[in-house]
């Protein structure tokens, strides 16, 4: 399993990637905002910055809302870097462009899904990701990873190469959920890829070989 990050912090993206497990970052608006990113020409050079931090895949997404839009800015996106993957809403006119991208050998991530039948079509257009929100869906009281289990058995069946990029994930039980269905990728906040190494005996155990190491060479 890939393990991306989902940040626009630079900080952050720099931490994970010092750690050596960092396959790649996605970004969105309203992640660009809370780092104070406003203004295309600030946007596309952030962009940039990520890029020269991390090799592997960096999603950068789309504002517009209609096909000529979304191919506009993607054909820019695309420019910054090698490893930008052009994020797309699932909406009918995403569906359109992820199709003509896909066919033109770009790479996109289809965000915004919350269910199989939008991850079907996604993966029908050609989209290199989809993005189930799982975090958004269990705030619903709906069950996040029991969708992305459903996507995985659905493009099993087929052998899509869509890759599942398990997003809007908020704990470390969801990274663990989706590594045991299968999810190709899961694009997670620092804090719960953090959160991934703690356990308490891990500590008193590293305690312990210390004191003893220390007794014994006093
Ligand atoms: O990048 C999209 C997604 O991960 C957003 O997560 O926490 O805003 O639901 P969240």
């Amino acid at each position: 399993m890939k393990f991306f990050i989902d940040t626009a912090n630079l900080n952050d993206i720099k931490e994970a990637y010092d750690l050596g497990i960092l396959d790649g970052v996605t970004t969105n608006p309203s992640l660009m905002a809370k780092e104070g990113i406003t203004g295309k020409e600030n946007i596309l050079a952030h962009y940039k910055s990520i890029c020269d931090i991390v090799p592997g895949d960096v999603s950068a997404e789309v504002i517009s809302t209609d096909f000529e839009g979304m191919i506009k800015e993607a054909e820019e996106l695309v420019k910054i870097a090698p490893n930008i993957v052009v994020k797309i809403p699932m909406i009918k006119e995403g569906i359109k462009a992820i199709k003509y991208l896909s066919d033109k050998g770009i790479k996109t991530n289809c965000t915004l899904v919350f269910s199989t039948g939008q991850a079907l079509l996604a993966a029908k257009a050609g989209a290199t990701y989809v993005s189930p929100f799982i975090g958004r869906l269990d705030d619903i009281s709906e069950d996040g990873l029991e969708l992305i289990a459903k996507i995985r058995q659905i493009y099993d069946n087929y052998t899509f190469d869509t890759q599942i990029l398990a997003a809007s994930i908020r704990h470390t039980m969801h990274i663990i959920g989706c590594a045991e269905i299968g999810a190709d990728v899961v694009t997670s906040p620092l804090k719960p890829i953090l959160g991934l190494l703690k356990h308490p005996l891990t500590d008193i155990g590293l305690e312990k070989f210390l004191a003893d190491y220390k007794k014994g060479n006093a």
